[in-house]
Protein backbone atom coordinates (compact mmCIF):
# COMPACT_ATOMS: atom_id res chain seq x y z
CA UNK A 1 0.00 0.00 0.00
CA UNK A 2 1.45 2.91 -0.88
CA UNK A 3 0.78 6.68 0.76
CA UNK A 4 1.00 10.07 -0.15
CA UNK A 5 2.32 12.55 2.68
CA UNK A 6 2.02 16.07 1.97
CA UNK A 7 2.42 19.31 4.13
CA UNK A 8 0.27 22.18 4.83
CA UNK A 9 0.80 25.07 7.25
CA UNK A 10 -2.53 25.12 8.60
CA UNK A 11 -3.24 20.79 8.78
CA UNK A 12 0.65 20.05 9.25
CA UNK A 13 1.32 16.17 7.94
CA UNK A 14 -0.93 14.44 6.20
CA UNK A 15 -1.70 11.25 4.24
CA UNK A 16 -3.60 9.45 2.01
CA UNK A 17 -3.40 5.92 0.81
CA UNK A 18 -2.96 6.27 -2.55
CA UNK A 19 -5.27 4.01 -4.98
CA UNK A 20 -3.42 2.03 -7.69
CA UNK A 21 -4.46 2.08 -11.36
CA UNK A 22 -6.23 -1.13 -12.15
CA UNK A 23 -5.65 0.09 -15.69
CA UNK A 24 -4.20 2.22 -17.82
CA UNK A 25 -6.02 5.40 -18.05
CA UNK A 26 -5.18 9.18 -20.35
CA UNK A 27 -2.68 11.62 -18.23
CA UNK A 28 -3.19 15.14 -18.72
CA UNK A 29 -0.77 14.98 -21.86
CA UNK A 30 -2.55 12.09 -23.61
CA UNK A 31 -5.57 13.61 -22.81
CA UNK A 32 -4.52 17.05 -24.54
CA UNK A 33 -2.65 15.60 -27.01
CA UNK A 34 -5.98 13.98 -28.24
CA UNK A 35 -8.63 16.26 -26.95
CA UNK A 36 -7.58 19.85 -27.95
CA UNK A 37 -4.39 19.67 -31.06
CA UNK A 38 -7.44 19.49 -33.66
CA UNK A 39 -11.47 20.25 -33.83
CA UNK A 40 -13.67 19.01 -32.32
CA UNK A 41 -11.74 19.81 -29.10
CA UNK A 42 -12.61 18.95 -26.02
CA UNK A 43 -10.77 17.87 -22.25
CA UNK A 44 -12.55 15.27 -19.72
CA UNK A 45 -13.60 17.46 -16.88
CA UNK A 46 -10.98 15.54 -13.60
CA UNK A 47 -8.49 18.49 -15.07
CA UNK A 48 -11.04 21.21 -13.20
CA UNK A 49 -9.94 19.67 -10.18
CA UNK A 50 -6.62 21.23 -8.60
CA UNK A 51 -6.41 22.68 -5.43
CA UNK A 52 -7.99 26.05 -6.63
CA UNK A 53 -10.62 24.60 -8.80
CA UNK A 54 -11.80 22.70 -6.08
CA UNK A 55 -12.20 25.61 -4.29
CA UNK A 56 -14.22 27.46 -6.59
CA UNK A 57 -16.40 24.52 -7.13
CA UNK A 58 -17.11 24.93 -3.78
CA UNK A 59 -18.04 28.44 -4.15
CA UNK A 60 -20.38 27.82 -7.08
CA UNK A 61 -22.21 24.98 -4.52
CA UNK A 62 -22.58 28.75 -2.41
CA UNK A 63 -24.16 30.78 -5.56
CA UNK A 64 -28.07 31.49 -5.26
CA UNK A 65 -28.30 29.54 -9.15
CA UNK A 66 -26.29 26.48 -8.32
CA UNK A 67 -29.92 24.59 -6.66
CA UNK A 68 -28.31 21.03 -6.81
CA UNK A 69 -26.03 21.13 -3.88
CA UNK A 70 -28.60 22.51 -1.54
CA UNK A 71 -31.13 20.54 -3.22
CA UNK A 72 -29.32 16.99 -2.32
CA UNK A 73 -28.41 18.12 0.62
CA UNK A 74 -31.92 18.83 1.56
CA UNK A 75 -32.67 15.13 0.72
CA UNK A 76 -29.93 14.19 2.60
CA UNK A 77 -30.77 16.02 6.04
CA UNK A 78 -34.58 14.49 5.52
CA UNK A 79 -33.67 10.48 5.02
CA UNK A 80 -29.87 10.11 5.87
CA UNK A 81 -31.63 7.80 8.72
CA UNK A 82 -33.77 6.04 6.39
CA UNK A 83 -30.49 5.58 4.27
CA UNK A 84 -28.20 4.53 7.27
CA UNK A 85 -31.34 2.84 8.89
CA UNK A 86 -31.67 0.49 6.03
CA UNK A 87 -28.38 -0.48 4.61
CA UNK A 88 -26.75 -0.81 8.26
CA UNK A 89 -23.18 -0.38 6.06
CA UNK A 90 -19.86 -0.76 7.88
CA UNK A 91 -18.50 1.74 5.73
CA UNK A 92 -19.04 4.72 3.01
CA UNK A 93 -17.27 4.27 0.53
CA UNK A 94 -17.43 8.12 -1.49
CA UNK A 95 -16.33 8.41 -4.59
CA UNK A 96 -15.21 12.14 -6.14
CA UNK A 97 -16.34 12.91 -2.17
CA UNK A 98 -15.00 16.69 -2.64
CA UNK A 99 -14.95 18.68 0.46
CA UNK A 100 -17.68 15.87 1.75
CA UNK A 101 -19.40 18.74 3.21
CA UNK A 102 -22.77 16.74 2.35
CA UNK A 103 -21.93 13.25 3.10
CA UNK A 104 -21.94 14.55 7.03
CA UNK A 105 -25.47 14.26 7.25
CA UNK A 106 -25.19 10.59 6.55
CA UNK A 107 -22.34 10.50 10.00
CA UNK A 108 -25.32 12.59 11.94
CA UNK A 109 -27.98 9.65 10.99
CA UNK A 110 -24.74 7.34 12.28
CA UNK A 111 -24.70 9.06 15.49
CA UNK A 112 -28.71 9.14 16.14
CA UNK A 113 -28.73 5.27 15.05
CA UNK A 114 -26.02 4.47 17.24
CA UNK A 115 -24.30 2.39 14.00
CA UNK A 116 -21.23 4.21 13.80
CA UNK A 117 -19.54 3.64 10.16
CA UNK A 118 -16.26 4.21 8.54
CA UNK A 119 -15.75 6.70 5.82
CA UNK A 120 -13.02 6.50 2.65
CA UNK A 121 -13.30 9.46 0.87
CA UNK A 122 -11.85 8.79 -2.88
CA UNK A 123 -10.97 11.73 -4.91
CA UNK A 124 -8.38 13.02 -7.69
CA UNK A 125 -7.95 15.94 -5.87
CA UNK A 126 -5.22 16.01 -2.95
CA UNK A 127 -5.76 19.22 -1.45
CA UNK A 128 -9.46 18.42 -1.03
CA UNK A 129 -9.00 15.22 0.40
CA UNK A 130 -7.08 16.24 3.09
CA UNK A 131 -8.87 18.96 4.09
CA UNK A 132 -12.22 17.25 4.13
CA UNK A 133 -10.73 14.56 6.29
CA UNK A 134 -9.02 16.99 8.64
CA UNK A 135 -12.67 18.47 9.23
CA UNK A 136 -14.29 15.12 9.58
CA UNK A 137 -11.74 14.14 12.39
CA UNK A 138 -12.25 17.15 14.34
CA UNK A 139 -15.99 16.47 13.91
CA UNK A 140 -16.85 13.13 14.59
CA UNK A 141 -14.20 12.11 16.91
CA UNK A 142 -15.46 8.30 16.81
CA UNK A 143 -15.27 8.44 12.83
CA UNK A 144 -12.68 6.18 11.21
CA UNK A 145 -11.82 8.86 7.84
CA UNK A 146 -8.89 6.86 5.26
CA UNK A 147 -8.80 9.24 2.27
CA UNK A 148 -7.98 7.09 -0.77
CA UNK A 149 -5.91 9.69 -3.52
CA UNK A 150 -6.60 8.85 -7.38
CA UNK A 151 -8.94 8.64 -10.18
CA UNK A 152 -11.59 6.00 -9.95
CA UNK A 153 -11.80 5.18 -13.56
CA UNK A 154 -8.47 3.69 -13.32
CA UNK A 155 -8.97 2.52 -9.44
CA UNK A 156 -12.02 1.48 -8.58
CA UNK A 157 -11.07 -1.74 -8.52
CA UNK A 158 -8.48 -1.17 -6.26
CA UNK A 159 -9.86 0.47 -3.26
CA UNK A 160 -9.07 -1.63 -0.24
CA UNK A 161 -11.39 -3.62 0.93
CA UNK A 162 -14.10 -3.24 3.77
CA UNK A 163 -14.91 -4.83 7.15
CA UNK A 164 -18.22 -5.75 6.61
CA UNK A 165 -21.43 -4.10 4.73
CA UNK A 166 -20.54 -1.35 2.46
CA UNK A 167 -22.32 2.11 0.63
CA UNK A 168 -21.03 3.48 -2.32
CA UNK A 169 -21.99 7.07 -2.66
CA UNK A 170 -21.61 9.35 -5.43
CA UNK A 171 -23.24 12.51 -5.07
CA UNK A 172 -23.53 15.34 -6.66
CA UNK A 173 -24.17 14.51 -9.92
CA UNK A 174 -21.06 13.72 -11.14
CA UNK A 175 -22.85 10.91 -13.03
CA UNK A 176 -24.13 13.87 -15.49
CA UNK A 177 -20.36 14.45 -16.69
CA UNK A 178 -20.01 10.92 -18.05
CA UNK A 179 -21.62 10.56 -21.27
CA UNK A 180 -24.55 7.41 -21.78
CA UNK A 181 -22.22 4.58 -22.20
CA UNK A 182 -19.36 5.85 -19.96
CA UNK A 183 -22.25 6.41 -17.05
CA UNK A 184 -22.96 2.66 -17.26
CA UNK A 185 -20.01 1.69 -17.58
CA UNK A 186 -18.71 3.23 -14.43
CA UNK A 187 -21.74 2.21 -12.41
CA UNK A 188 -21.47 -1.24 -13.70
CA UNK A 189 -17.57 -1.13 -12.46
CA UNK A 190 -19.35 -0.06 -9.07
CA UNK A 191 -21.66 -3.05 -9.07
CA UNK A 192 -18.83 -5.39 -9.60
CA UNK A 193 -17.15 -4.39 -6.64
CA UNK A 194 -20.27 -4.56 -4.69
CA UNK A 195 -20.89 -7.53 -1.96
CA UNK A 196 -23.91 -8.67 -1.14
CA UNK A 197 -25.68 -6.45 1.17
CA UNK A 198 -24.33 -3.30 -0.54
CA UNK A 199 -25.88 -0.32 -1.73
CA UNK A 200 -25.18 2.09 -4.41
CA UNK A 201 -26.29 6.21 -3.57
CA UNK A 202 -26.25 8.20 -6.36
CA UNK A 203 -27.31 11.94 -6.80
CA UNK A 204 -28.32 13.09 -9.95
CA UNK A 205 -30.22 15.91 -11.19
CA UNK A 206 -33.35 16.41 -12.93
CA UNK A 207 -34.27 17.32 -16.21
CA UNK A 208 -36.38 20.59 -15.64
CA UNK A 209 -36.78 24.20 -17.04
CA UNK A 210 -33.79 25.64 -19.32
CA UNK A 211 -33.67 28.65 -17.78
CA UNK A 212 -33.20 27.15 -14.71
CA UNK A 213 -30.28 25.25 -16.00
CA UNK A 214 -28.74 28.00 -18.28
CA UNK A 215 -28.46 30.07 -14.97
CA UNK A 216 -27.17 27.53 -13.04
CA UNK A 217 -23.91 27.00 -15.03
CA UNK A 218 -23.98 31.22 -15.78
CA UNK A 219 -23.87 32.32 -12.36
CA UNK A 220 -24.37 36.09 -11.93
CA UNK A 221 -20.94 36.42 -9.79
CA UNK A 222 -19.08 34.75 -12.84
CA UNK A 223 -17.66 32.07 -10.60
CA UNK A 224 -18.89 29.38 -13.08
CA UNK A 225 -16.94 30.61 -15.68
CA UNK A 226 -13.75 31.09 -13.14
CA UNK A 227 -13.78 27.53 -12.58
CA UNK A 228 -13.70 26.91 -16.33
CA UNK A 229 -11.19 29.04 -17.51
CA UNK A 230 -8.97 27.24 -14.35
CA UNK A 231 -8.54 24.46 -17.10
CA UNK A 232 -6.38 26.34 -18.68
CA UNK A 233 -4.49 27.42 -15.68
CA UNK A 234 -3.62 23.51 -15.15
CA UNK A 235 -2.68 22.84 -18.90
CA UNK A 236 -0.36 25.99 -18.20
CA UNK A 237 1.34 24.80 -15.62
CA UNK A 238 1.67 21.08 -16.41
CA UNK A 239 2.21 21.01 -19.80
CA UNK A 240 4.18 24.05 -20.09
CA UNK A 241 1.55 26.32 -22.09
CA UNK A 242 0.80 29.82 -22.52
CA UNK A 243 -2.96 30.44 -22.69
CA UNK A 244 -3.92 33.99 -21.90
CA UNK A 245 -6.97 33.62 -19.85
CA UNK A 246 -8.19 36.92 -20.87
CA UNK A 247 -8.33 35.51 -25.01
CA UNK A 248 -10.93 32.94 -23.83
CA UNK A 249 -14.59 33.13 -22.60
CA UNK A 250 -17.15 30.87 -20.81
CA UNK A 251 -19.86 29.44 -22.56
CA UNK A 252 -22.51 26.97 -21.19
CA UNK A 253 -25.52 26.07 -22.48
CA UNK A 254 -28.65 23.50 -22.04
CA UNK A 255 -28.96 21.48 -25.13
CA UNK A 256 -32.13 20.12 -24.93
CA UNK A 257 -31.90 17.50 -27.14
CA UNK A 258 -29.41 16.00 -25.46
CA UNK A 259 -30.14 16.86 -22.03
CA UNK A 260 -27.05 17.86 -21.11
CA UNK A 261 -25.79 21.34 -19.91
CA UNK A 262 -22.75 22.05 -22.10
CA UNK A 263 -19.62 24.04 -21.22
CA UNK A 264 -17.11 25.39 -23.74
CA UNK A 265 -14.32 27.69 -23.60
CA UNK A 266 -14.57 29.69 -26.55
CA UNK A 267 -11.38 31.61 -28.57
CA UNK A 268 -12.29 35.21 -28.41
CA UNK A 269 -10.27 35.51 -31.14
CA UNK A 270 -7.66 34.18 -33.65
CA UNK A 271 -4.49 33.29 -31.48
CA UNK A 272 -1.70 30.48 -31.67
CA UNK A 273 -1.27 28.67 -28.17
CA UNK A 274 2.22 26.89 -27.24
CA UNK A 275 1.83 23.66 -25.07
CA UNK A 276 5.54 23.04 -24.42
CA UNK A 277 5.72 20.00 -23.01
CA UNK A 278 3.63 18.47 -25.49
CA UNK A 279 6.06 20.53 -28.40
CA UNK A 280 3.04 21.44 -30.07
CA UNK A 281 1.42 24.74 -31.20
CA UNK A 282 -2.47 25.48 -31.53
CA UNK A 283 -4.01 27.98 -33.71
CA UNK A 284 -7.75 29.33 -32.45
CA UNK A 285 -9.68 30.82 -34.60
CA UNK A 286 -12.08 33.22 -33.52
CA UNK A 287 -15.15 31.50 -31.86
CA UNK A 288 -13.30 28.60 -32.07
CA UNK A 289 -14.55 26.22 -28.51
CA UNK A 290 -13.71 23.62 -26.23
CA UNK A 291 -15.73 21.27 -24.53
CA UNK A 292 -14.55 21.54 -21.24
CA UNK A 293 -17.99 19.95 -19.53
CA UNK A 294 -21.14 17.98 -20.37
CA UNK A 295 -24.12 17.69 -17.34
CA UNK A 296 -26.44 15.38 -17.98
CA UNK A 297 -29.82 15.73 -16.74
CA UNK A 298 -31.69 13.08 -15.86
CA UNK A 299 -35.85 12.05 -15.79
CA UNK A 300 -36.59 9.31 -12.69
CA UNK A 301 -37.53 6.78 -15.66
CA UNK A 302 -34.09 7.45 -17.26
CA UNK A 303 -32.20 7.33 -13.67
CA UNK A 304 -33.71 3.65 -13.20
CA UNK A 305 -32.93 2.41 -16.70
CA UNK A 306 -29.62 3.30 -16.01
CA UNK A 307 -29.14 2.02 -12.68
CA UNK A 308 -31.13 -1.20 -14.11
CA UNK A 309 -28.73 -1.03 -17.33
CA UNK A 310 -25.46 -1.42 -14.79
CA UNK A 311 -27.67 -4.89 -12.95
CA UNK A 312 -28.63 -2.78 -10.07
CA UNK A 313 -32.21 -1.81 -8.99
CA UNK A 314 -33.34 0.78 -7.10
CA UNK A 315 -34.56 0.10 -3.67
CA UNK A 316 -35.85 3.91 -2.81
CA UNK A 317 -35.44 6.85 -5.18
CA UNK A 318 -36.14 10.57 -3.72
CA UNK A 319 -37.27 13.33 -4.24
CA UNK A 320 -38.08 16.99 -3.70
CA UNK A 321 -42.16 18.08 -4.59
CA UNK A 322 -40.38 19.99 -7.64
CA UNK A 323 -37.97 17.05 -8.63
CA UNK A 324 -34.95 18.76 -8.88
CA UNK A 325 -32.94 16.16 -7.78
CA UNK A 326 -32.75 12.49 -7.40
CA UNK A 327 -31.24 10.78 -4.61
CA UNK A 328 -31.04 6.96 -5.33
CA UNK A 329 -30.33 3.94 -3.02
CA UNK A 330 -29.46 1.15 -5.75
CA UNK A 331 -28.63 -2.46 -4.88
CA UNK A 332 -26.92 -5.19 -6.78
CA UNK A 333 -29.62 -7.13 -9.06
CA UNK A 334 -28.08 -10.45 -7.33
CA UNK A 335 -29.41 -9.06 -4.06
CA UNK A 336 -32.91 -10.20 -3.58
CA UNK A 337 -34.44 -7.24 -1.05
CA UNK A 338 -37.49 -4.94 -1.22
CA UNK A 339 -38.17 -2.61 -4.36
CA UNK A 340 -39.81 0.37 -4.04
CA UNK A 341 -40.75 3.28 -6.11
CA UNK A 342 -40.51 6.76 -5.77
CA UNK A 343 -40.65 8.29 -2.43
CA UNK A 344 -41.40 12.32 -2.69
CA UNK A 345 -40.40 14.29 -0.20
CA UNK A 346 -42.87 14.86 2.88
CA UNK A 347 -44.31 18.26 3.23
N1 LIG B 1 -19.31 14.94 -4.43
C1 LIG B 1 -19.00 16.33 -4.15
C2 LIG B 1 -18.00 16.92 -5.15
C3 LIG B 1 -18.51 16.98 -6.58
S1 LIG B 1 -17.34 17.78 -7.65
C4 LIG B 1 -20.26 17.14 -4.12
O1 LIG B 1 -21.30 16.58 -4.44
O2 LIG B 1 -20.20 18.32 -3.78
C5 LIG B 1 -16.61 16.37 -8.42
C6 LIG B 1 -15.53 15.75 -7.55
O3 LIG B 1 -15.06 14.60 -8.22
C7 LIG B 1 -14.34 16.66 -7.32
O4 LIG B 1 -13.98 16.67 -5.96
C8 LIG B 1 -13.24 16.04 -8.19
O5 LIG B 1 -11.94 16.24 -7.68
C9 LIG B 1 -13.63 14.60 -8.21
N2 LIG B 1 -13.22 13.90 -9.43
C10 LIG B 1 -13.43 14.29 -10.72
N3 LIG B 1 -12.95 13.38 -11.57
C11 LIG B 1 -12.41 12.39 -10.81
C12 LIG B 1 -11.75 11.18 -11.11
N4 LIG B 1 -11.57 10.79 -12.38
N5 LIG B 1 -11.34 10.40 -10.08
C13 LIG B 1 -11.55 10.77 -8.79
N6 LIG B 1 -12.16 11.93 -8.44
C14 LIG B 1 -12.59 12.73 -9.44
C1 LIG C 1 -19.37 18.05 -10.32
N1 LIG C 1 -20.34 18.28 -11.36
C2 LIG C 1 -21.52 17.45 -11.16
C3 LIG C 1 -20.72 19.72 -11.52
C4 LIG C 1 -21.87 19.81 -12.55
O1 LIG C 1 -22.88 20.42 -12.21
O2 LIG C 1 -21.73 19.24 -13.63
C5 LIG C 1 -19.54 20.54 -11.95
C6 LIG C 1 -19.91 21.93 -12.37
N2 LIG C 1 -19.67 22.45 -13.54
C7 LIG C 1 -20.14 23.69 -13.58
N3 LIG C 1 -20.74 23.94 -12.44
C8 LIG C 1 -20.59 22.86 -11.65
Amino acid sequence: MQVSHKYDRELGYSSCILVPPARKVPDLAEDARNGILTPPRSLPPKYFYDGYGSKLFERICHTPEYYLTRTEEQLLVRFAEAIMSTMQAEEILELGSGNSRKTRHLFDACEKLRHLCTYAPFDVCEDVLLGAADNLRSEYSWLEVTPLLGDYHAGIANVPKANGKRIFAFLGSTIGNFDPDAAIRFLTEIRECMHPGDGLLLGADQVKDPAILNAAYNDQQGITAQFNLNVLRVLNRELKGNFDLEGFSHEAVYNEALEQVEMFLVSKKRQRVRLEELAEEITFVKGERILTEISRKFTAQGLHAMIEAAGMFVGSHYQPDNQYFSLLLARSGHDCGPRSGIEAEPD
